[in-house]
């Protein structure tokens, strides 16, 4: 299948910073694939998030969305519709007065059918659970509002590629639940995604975990290979799931236990 997202090489340096914020990622991307990014704080990630979509430029390298390149500035308006970014800190990203318009902006661009427009927007409120905050100012909202909006921004648009940056910081348990169960479903539309964290507990499902340190990929392959790489994990600050850890405290094979769920059908064995 064609590669429709490509990181060849990619590096970038923050100007007047002597380290280097990522350095050399390799990446390539098929349609409907769910790629995770983990790492410890200050690893890159966030950096690594902003050349995906387009906001930073390589210092070196290249970023390729369907072979149009972020290093072009008017290659750029493509690539903003074709990957969207939940920030990890949405509050700079709002631009409307209402929760509403929030969420009709970036739709008003795609349709000019206003019944359309108030159809997906009366969708996403309710699928987020904004419906009764929807005359709200964006930038009152709780902080585990505003991540849902910025979800709610995202999903309207439908992008091929959602890049996610720690999107669960914020949201209580039960709403957590609800929004992995949402970002799951993306690739049953056949949409791509990166989801970036320092918790391995939240990405199991990817296909493809790379770890970060200090801006370099230092390891990459499948999730559940990483829950016996408990001295790797400390070393390189991310966070293997708690009931991996359970497990191994209890003498039970920690490879075969993800969730509290696995943890607990061993215990009745
Ligand atoms: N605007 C900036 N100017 C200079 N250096 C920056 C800037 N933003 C980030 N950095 C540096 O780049 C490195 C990577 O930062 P980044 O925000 O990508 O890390 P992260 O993995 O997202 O961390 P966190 O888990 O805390 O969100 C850090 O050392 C950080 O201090
Ligand atoms: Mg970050």
């Amino acid at each position: 299948m064609a590669r429709f997202f490509i990181l060849e090489d990619v590096s970038y340096c923050y100007p007047g910073s002597e380290k280097t914020g990522v350095c050399q990622v390799n990446l390539e991307l098929e349609p409907g694939t769910f790629i995770a990014v983990l790492g410890a704080n200050g690893s890159g990630k966030s950096t690594l998030a902003r050349l995906c979509c387009g906001l930073l430029k390589p210092t070196t390298g290249r970023v390729l969305v369907e072979g149009y390149s972020t290093a072009n500035d008017d290659e750029l308006k493509y690539i903003y519709q074709q990957v969207g970014m939940v920030f990890q800190h949405p509050d700079n990203q709002f631009v409307a007065s209402t929760v509403e318009r929030e969420i009709a902006f970036g739709v008003e661009n795609r349709t000019r059918s206003s019944r359309e427009i108030r159809r997906i927007v009366d969708e996403e409120l309710a699928r987020f659970g904004l419906t009764a905050l929807k005359t709200a100012q964006p930038h009152s909202l709780s902080g585990g509002e505003k991540r849902l909006l910025s979800l709610a921004d995202i999903w309207a648009l439908k992008p091929k590629l959602v890049l996610v940056d720690e999107p669960l910081a914020m949201l209580d348990p039960g709403t957590k639940h609800r929004i992995t169960r949402l970002i799951q479903d993306l690739k049953t539309h056949g949409q791509s995604m990166i989801w970036f964290t320092h918790g391995l507990a939240e990405v199991m499902t990817a296909d493809q975990v790379l770890v970060m340190v200090d801006g370099r990929v230092v390891w990459r392959g499948r999730p559940t290979a990483l829950l016996t790489m408990a001295e790797e994990a400390r070393a390189w600050g991310i966070s293997l799931p708690p009931a991996t850890e359970v497990a191994a405290e209890l003498g039970i094979d920690r490879s075969v236990i993800a969730n509290e769920n696995e943890l607990v059908a061993a215990l009745w064995k």
